[in-house]
């Protein structure tokens, strides 16, 4: 793996991008150094990305999915022989491994099964060119990825007033998606067209996505914005500082249920109760329309070491039990509307989602 340093400044320096034709390699911010130092690491097998992916390198629902794509591409290089049967063979093994890397974002396996169909298709046709056809599959999977992340902070932009509040939880911005992002992107494009955004950003315990990524990010586009503590929030709210939520998502069921960060369900809660507008903002990519509720999500536990030794310093006392899921599951009563490169999708939404986002 080799790595290259760019200072604290990443204005010119992509979260993901692929460098050569079918034989390259996959760079990387590696976020888990943020916001202290910005450095890329190249990926250069599907265990390389796997372990990215595993270690949150790369997180976010998009830019996971955008990643496993160009996996798959890295995994043909080894096929033997390289022939269309051997290149089927080596995606198919570099999909299945992807794919348990982690359970909840459903972006990982809608990316993974699109170069699965993409590279059967091409098999069966013999295609002598599949892994250069397959490359081109993950980077229009990365350009559209981009396309709606633009679309998403235009639809969103129109919901904030002139002069706002915001909160948001974890980090839903250019970071965890090809570009811009999802439920940043709305208060990019709000903050491009001039309205006055003081954002709020959750810290979002325990790997601080929001303290380390989000805030960072909101700095390097010059927006206003204030890291606090989780467990501020409501009192935030009280204070009347917030007029609107807007957090990304994961996974979201047919009928509206959606998994985000943990600690995402707390905050719709707390926006009901003060009546503020709570969205989520999110590519069709992010819809799972083979489970009907959120209670199918899938929810990642992770180790224990994440809460009681975070950062480095214990502080747990040995021995004491540690209970780490990653992502909640916020109901859709609680969502006052999904912003979505299609626009902005209101309730009933068991009839409104799949009516707009749904293919086939
Ligand atoms: O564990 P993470 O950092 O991958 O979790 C990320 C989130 O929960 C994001 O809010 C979500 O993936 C949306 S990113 C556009």
């Amino acid at each position: 793996m080799t790595d290259r340093k760019n200072g604290q400044d990443s204005a010119r320096v992509p979260t993901l991008r692929w460098e050569g034709g079918p034989e390259g390699q996959l760079w990387l911010i590696d976020q888990t150094l943020l916001p202290l130092e910005v450095r890329e690491i190249a990926c250069r097998t599907v265990q390389a990305v796997w372990d990215a992916i595993k270690r949150l390198a790369v997180r976010g629902a998009p830019a996971i999915g955008v990643s496993a794509a160009y996996g798959v591409v890295l995994g043909l290089q080894a096929a033997s022989p390289p022939s269309p049967a051997g290149w089927l063979a080596a995606a198919e093994a570099a999909a299945d491994h992807l794919a348990t890397s982690r359970p909840t974002a459903v972006n990982l396996f809608w990316a993974l099964n699109r170069m699965r169909q993409r590279a059967r298709e091409l098999a069966s046709q013999g295609a002598s060119d599949l892994p250069g056809q397959l490359l081109r599959e993950a980077q229009a999977i990365e350009a559209e990825d981009q396309a709606m992340c633009r679309a998403i902070g235009l639809a969103g932009a129109a919901l904030l007033p002139a002069d706002c509040g915001v909160l948001t939880h974890c980090n839903a911005g250019g970071l965890a998606t090809a570009d811009y992002g999802t439920a940043l992107a709305v208060f990019f494009a709000a903050h491009e067209q001039g309205k006055t955004l003081r954002v709020f950003a959750d810290e979002t315990r325990p790997l601080l996505q929001g303290a380390r990524l989000t805030s960072w990010e909101c700095q390097q586009r010059g927006l206003d914005v204030t890291v606090i503590c989780d467990s501020m929030a409501a009192q935030v709210m009280r204070e009347g500082r917030i007029q609107a939520v807007v957090v990304g998502a994961d996974r979201i069921a047919a009928n509206g249920d959606t998994a985000n960060k943990i600690g995402t369900y707390s905050v719709a809660v707390l926006a009901r109760h003060h009546g503020i507008p709570f969205y989520v903002a999110a590519p069709s990519s992010t819809f799972d329309w083979e489970i009907s509720s959120g209670q199918e999500i899938p929810i990642e536990h992770r180790q224990a070491e994440e809460i009681s030794r975070g950062f480095g310093r214990q502080t747990v006392p040995t021995g004491v039990k540690v209970y780490n899921p990653a992502f909640d599951v916020t109901p859709h009563d609680l969502i006052t509307a999904f912003i979505t490169e299609r626009g902005v999708i209101m309730p009933p939404f068991a009839v409104n989602l799949p009516t707009r986002l749904r293919v086939g």
